[in-house]
């Protein structure tokens, strides 16, 4: 089984579909899971509010006394923007990022991690972004939380390496997905200009299909002429 954060929407919808179409059984989160429309007998579908932090040790502990097979990943792909100048974002905009962004997916590994343990073997994977690499402006509380995700990443493949376990992190320029909706600005209309959804499931089933022995510590992957226009123009 492998369990996908965010599986309603943009990559975490588009690597479900990759993942079932691998023949794995997939667990999905989100918050509203009805908008994918998927309907797959491998498919299990769960909403949660990951944001919800006070919930969730509680609601993932229930989840996993429902899981009776071995978990061959847990992918935290989850997560938003807010972008603005920092004196723009409120403080519950700052939150809500952090929570879902780092917090939340902490929780959800920390969770998992026994289990994972126990078996000797499994890969963790998390969404990050180039801008867990470098800092951009209008994007200081984005950039905060996935360089945050980057030094968890890092840590946890020291931690659990010896344990049979292997901890990936994805760092993508723009993709093309609803992420954007509720931004002031979205990747230029060229093909180059974005990567594709299913460019990350790629990548990421490469991984999943890797000699066990080997980590990919992090892939980064980039348009390859990255042009952002800003909506309206
Ligand atoms: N698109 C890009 O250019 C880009 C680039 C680099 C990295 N990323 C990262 O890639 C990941 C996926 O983004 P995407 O582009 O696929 O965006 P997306 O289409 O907006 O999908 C985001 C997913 O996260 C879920 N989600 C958000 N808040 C949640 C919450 N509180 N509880 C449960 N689920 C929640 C959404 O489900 P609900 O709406 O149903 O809650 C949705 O399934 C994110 O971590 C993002 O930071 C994106």
């Amino acid at each position: 089984m492998v369990i996908v954060t965010g599986a309603s929407s943009g990559i975490g919808l588009c690597l479900v579909k990759a993942l079932l179409e691998a023949g794995y059984v997939v667990l999905g989160i989100a918050k509203n899971l009805e908008k994918a429309g998927l309907d797959h007998p491998n498919f299990i579908g769960r909403s949660i509010n990951l944001a919800d932090l006070d919930a969730l040790p509680d609601a993932m502990s229930a989840l996993i006394e429902e899981i009776d097979m071995p978990v061959n990943a847990l992918i935290n792909n989850a997560g938003i923007g807010r972008m603005g100048f920092l004196e723009q974002l409120s403080v519950k905009d700052i939150r809500l990022v952090m929570d879902t962004n780092l917090t939340s997916q902490v929780i959800v590994t920390k969770a998992f991690l026994p289990q994972l343990k126990k078996q000797g073997e499994g890969d963790i994977l998390f969404m990050g972004s180039e801008a867990a690499l470098r800092g951009a402006r209008q994007g200081s509380i984005y950039c905060a939380s996935k360089f945050a995700i980057r030094g968890f990443s890092q840590a946890l493949r020291e931690e659990s390496g010896k344990s049979g376990l292997r901890v990936t992190l994805i760092n993508p320029g723009a993709v093309r997905t609803p992420f954007f909706d509720r931004l002031q600005f979205e990747p230029e209309q060229s093909p180059e200009n974005a990567i594709e959804p299913e460019d990350i499931a790629q990548a990421v089933m490469m991984v999943l299909a890797s000699r066990a022995g080997t980590v990919f510590d992090e892939i980064t992957l980039s348009p390859r002429s990255q042009v952002w226009k800003k909506k309206g123009t």
